[in-house]
C-alpha cells in the first residue's frame, strides 16, 4: 500500500490573527515546517503534498526549505475545498488528510491509523471527552450527556479512491474535516486513539501553549568556546564587532574577534555541531577578512533550525590592554543583536593575568565562553 500524506494549509488563521498561524514560528521552526517534518520522515509514508493559499508560495516554500513535498497546491475558500484541491494532484493507495496547524504528530499515531485500512475505509484519531458537555448561549442551557462522543482529530487516514468518491457525493454543508464526508457517504471509518500532542492550533493561547509544550521537551545543553589572538598590526581591536580603539590590533585570518570566536565556539559546542574551524575554514578564501558576526549569526541559525533556543551566554575578556570596561555594555548589546536576544541573557566580562603569561606579556588577548542552550533531542 502506499500512502500520500496531504497537508492543508491554506487558511487564513484568522482566530490567531496576524500573520496566519501555519507559517508562525513554534520554537524557532515554522508550525507548517512542523507538521511536515513530522510525516515526511514517517517509513509508511512514501510521499507529501501540501495545499497553501492562493498568495502565500512565498511564505510556503521558505518554511518548507529543503524538504522534498513536491509542488505546492492551491487551496481553496474553504478547507474542505483545499482538501478537494489536493485529492485531484495526489495518487497511491492511500492518504493521509492532516492539518498545517497541528505541528505535532507522533509516529506511532499514524501506524494506528494505516493498520486498520486492511478492514476499514478510513480511520481517524479520536479522544475522550474529558469536560462536561452543554448547550449554551450566554447562559448555559441543557446538559449534553457525553457517554459515546469522541473528539476527532487529523490526520486522517482513508482509501484514497474511497475517500474521493464520498467527496464526490457530498452535498451538505462545508464539512470541518474528511471522517464528516465518509460517514456520509456510508464508509466505514475506524477509530483510532488520538494524541494530545495533536491538539490543533486555534486561538493565540493555542499557539502559546504549544510553545510552552515545545520547550517543556528541550534538553538543556552546555557548550564551552576559548580562542586566542597574538597582536600584530594596527588597531583597532576587534572586540565582540565592536571596534576597539587601540595602537595595536589582533592578527587572523578573519577579523580576529576572540570574543565571538569563543562565544561562536561555545554555542556550536553546545549543539554538538562541532568547531568554528569546521564551519568556517581559515583555508577557505570566502572567510578571510570577513566579519566574525557572520559566524556568530550562523551558530545561531543553526541551533534554531534545529528546535532549540539560546538562553544564555557569558564570556570572559582576558587581556592587560586594551581596557575592556568602558566598551563592556556596547559589546553585550551587539551580541546580544546579532543572536537575537535580549540584553539580559548576555554577560560579558574582563579580566588581567596580573602581568602572568602570554596575555600579562600583553603579546594577545583571550577569551572564554560559556553558552546554555537548549535542543531537541531525538530520543
Ligand atoms: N485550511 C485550508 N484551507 C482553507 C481553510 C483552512 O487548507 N480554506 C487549513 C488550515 O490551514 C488548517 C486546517 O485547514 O491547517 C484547519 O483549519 P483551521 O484551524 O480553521 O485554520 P484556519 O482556517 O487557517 O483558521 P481560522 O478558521 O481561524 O481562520
Ligand atoms: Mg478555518
Amino acid at each position: 500500500m502506499t500512502t500520500t500524506a496531504l497537508i492543508v494549509a491554506a487558511g487564513q488563521g484568522e482566530r490567531v490573527g496576524g500573520l496566519p498561524k501555519q507559517y508562525r514560528l513554534l520554537g524557532g521552526k515554522p508550525v507548517l515546517r512542523r507538521a511536515v517534518e513530522a510525516l515526511v520522515s514517517h517509513p509508511a509514508i512514501a510521499k507529501v503534498r501540501v495545499v497553501v493559499g492562493a498568495g502565500q508560495e512565498d511564505l510556503a516554500e521558505e518554511a518548507l526549505f529543503g524538504l522534498d513535498v513536491g509542488g505546492l497546491v492551491e487551496g481553496g475558500a474553504e478547507r474542505a475545498d483545499s482538501v478537494r484541491a489536493g485529492l485531484a494532484q495526489i495518487d497511491g493507495d492511500a492518504v493521509l488528510v492532516h492539518d498545517a496547524a497541528r505541528p505535532f504528530c507522533p509516529p506511532d499515531v499514524v501506524d494506528r491509523l494505516l493498520a486498520p485500512l486492511e478492514f476499514f475505509d478510513g480511520a481517524a484519531p479520536v479522544l475522550a471527552v474529558g469536560d462536561t458537555l452543554a448547550r449554551a448561549s450566554d447562559r448555559l442551557e441543557e446538559a449534553v450527556d457525553r457517554r459515546g462522543l469522541v473528539r476527532v482529530q487529523t490526520p486522517q487516514a482513508f482509501r484514497l479512491d474511497a475517500l474521493r468518491l464520498a467527496y464526490n457525493r457530498w452535498t451538505g454543508e462545508t464539512p470541518t474535516d474528511e471522517t464528516t464526508v465518509a460517514r456520509a457517504a456510508g464508509l466505514s471509518v475506524a477509530a483510532v486513539e488520538g494524541d494530545s500532542a495533536l491538539e490543533k492550533i486555534t486561538t493565540a493561547a493555542d499557539l502559546k501553549r504549544a510553545e510552552e509544550w515545545l520547550a517543556s521537551r528541550l534538553t538543556p545543553r552546555t557548550g564551552i568556546g576559548f580562542d586566542v589572538h597574538a597582536f600584530g598590526g594596527d588597531g583597532p581591536v576587534m572586540m565582540g564587532g565592536i571596534a576597539i580603539p587601540h595602537s595595536r590590533g589582533l592578527a587572523g585570518h578573519s577579523d580576529a574577534d576572540v570574543v565571538i570566536h569563543a562565544i561562536t565556539d561555545a554555542l556550536l559546542g553546545a549543539a554538538g555541531l562541532g568547531d568554528i574551524g569546521e564551519h568556517f575554514p581559515p583555508s577557505d578564501v570566502r572567510w578571510k577578512g570577513a566579519s566574525s558576526g557572520l559566524f556568530l549569526a550562523h551558530a545561531a541559525t543553526l541551533i534554531r533550525e534545529r528546535g532549540g533556543m539560546i538562553d544564555h551566554v557569558d564570556c570572559t575578556i582576558i587581556c592587560e590592554e586594551p581596557k575592556v570596561g568602558p566598551h563592556r555594555l556596547e559589546i553585550r548589546r551587539k551580541i546580544a543583536a546579532v543572536l537575537g536576544l535580549a540584553e539580559q541573557q548576555i554577560s560579558i566580562k574582563a579580566t588581567t593575568t596580573e602581568g602572568l603569561g602570554f596575555t600579562g606579556r600583553r603579546e594577545g588577548i583571550a577569551a572564554q565562553a560559556v553558552a546554555n542552550i537548549r535542543l531537541e533531542i531525538d530520543q
